[in-house]
């Protein structure tokens, strides 16, 4: 009895010790184990996205000692506009920033940047993004199994092309426009004559090289990194919508990611943000000797700068797109995209 008693307590001690080794296992399987993220995108790694995706990456690496890390793919590498979302949906790749109108498909409501004139700056529209308009267009991409994390700018967008210069409303008669997406820049294009054709990015200079389109709509940035200002005449600085990304990641991968790895990803994004959209303010800055300008000149483009009351004239003759598109997207957001403004 006494050995049967001695045997039990080396039972239990050596069970003790299974758990405890268990335990430790679990722990490091969770905590330990190394992650790869991959992050796609379709612009130069130059620009404010490139840039801000490598930091993002760069941050993470240093918050989790090389654990945690993110792989940047730019330049539509991995994936272009046709399939980057369907590549996010099924976890092919974790997280992608596209225009927020290139979701119109998934949900017609991400076109709300796209309405003409309805952001003034791109400081309104980040304010419209971080507060509750954002929130409810992020959530709703939750069922779609997409994590909406943040919205990064690039700029306002304007309209370059090779035939003309553009200071009117019918200016733009008879042009024809690529646009990355979607009804609302359809719409803003025939409402003013002209045509309007969706094209992948990654298509965008060949196009306008070989003029199977005529121009394009584009922020000053997109313009200088894409070498647009090479096979175009004609920029029209005309703040006509806002360029606004959204930093998307599958729902599955990030719901699935330890509360502390998720901490180090959320924290870096956050510094990845305020980066990101410093550098836009700066690279989309179009003033007297900047270095925009030099580029543009240098290429022989005619720049046109529309004034306020320009841009009212535009505004006014656009402002049945609004109309059309309030109750798809719906007053509310449009009305929190007003305030945003103030
Ligand atoms: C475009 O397709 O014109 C833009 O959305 C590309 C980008 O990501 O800036």
């Amino acid at each position: 009895m006494k050995k049967f008693g001695k045997y039990l307590l080396i039972f239990g001690f050596i069970m003790c010790l299974i758990i405890f080794a268990a335990g430790c296992g679990e722990k490091a399987t969770s905590d330990g184990k190394k992650i790869e993220i991959k992050f796609s995108h379709v612009v130069a790694p130059t620009t404010p996205k490139g840039l801000a995706a490598q930091k993002f990456a760069d941050l993470v690496a240093e918050k989790s000692n090389g654990r945690i890390e993110i792989k940047v793919y730019p330049s539509s590498q991995l994936y272009g506009d046709k399939d980057e979302l369907e590549a996010l949906q099924t976890n092919n790749i974790q997280i992608i920033a596209p225009s927020a109108g290139k979701l119109v498909a998934l949900d017609p409501r991400f076109q709300l940047p796209d309405i003409p004139f309805l952001f003034k700056n791109e400081q309104a529209s980040n304010k419209f993004w971080d507060g509750p308009g954002g929130q409810q267009l992020f959530a709703g991409l939750e069922s779609k199994g997409i994590k909406g994390l943040a919205s990064w700018p690039n700029g306002m967008r304007n309209w370059i092309n090779g035939k003309k210069a553009i200071k009117s409303p019918s200016d733009l008669k008879g042009l024809k426009f690529r646009i990355p997406s979607g009804g609302v820049l359809t719409e803003l294009h025939e409402e003013l004559n002209a045509g309007a054709v969706g094209i992948p990015f990654a298509e965008v200079y060949t196009g306008l090289q070989q003029g199977t389109i005529d121009g394009t709509v584009a922020s000053l940035d997109n313009i200088k990194s894409e070498r647009y200002h090479e096979v175009i005449k004609n920029i029209t600085i005309a703040d006509i919508n806002s360029l606004n990304y959204v930093v998307l990641a599958n729902a599955g991968f990030w719901n699935g990611l330890a509360d502390e790895d998720r901490a180090i990803l959320e924290e870096a994004l956050k510094e990845a943000t305020v980066y990101e959209r410093e550098l836009s303010l700066e690279k989309n800055s179009f003033t007297k000797g900047s270095e925009l300008e030099k580029i543009f000149t240098e290429a022989k483009v005619e720049i046109v700068e529309l004034t306020d009351a320009e841009k009212k004239v535009f505004k006014e003759a656009l402002k049945g797109v609004l109309e059309k598109y309030t109750p798809i997207i719906g007053e509310d957001l449009i009305k929190l995209a007003e305030a945003a403004n103030l």
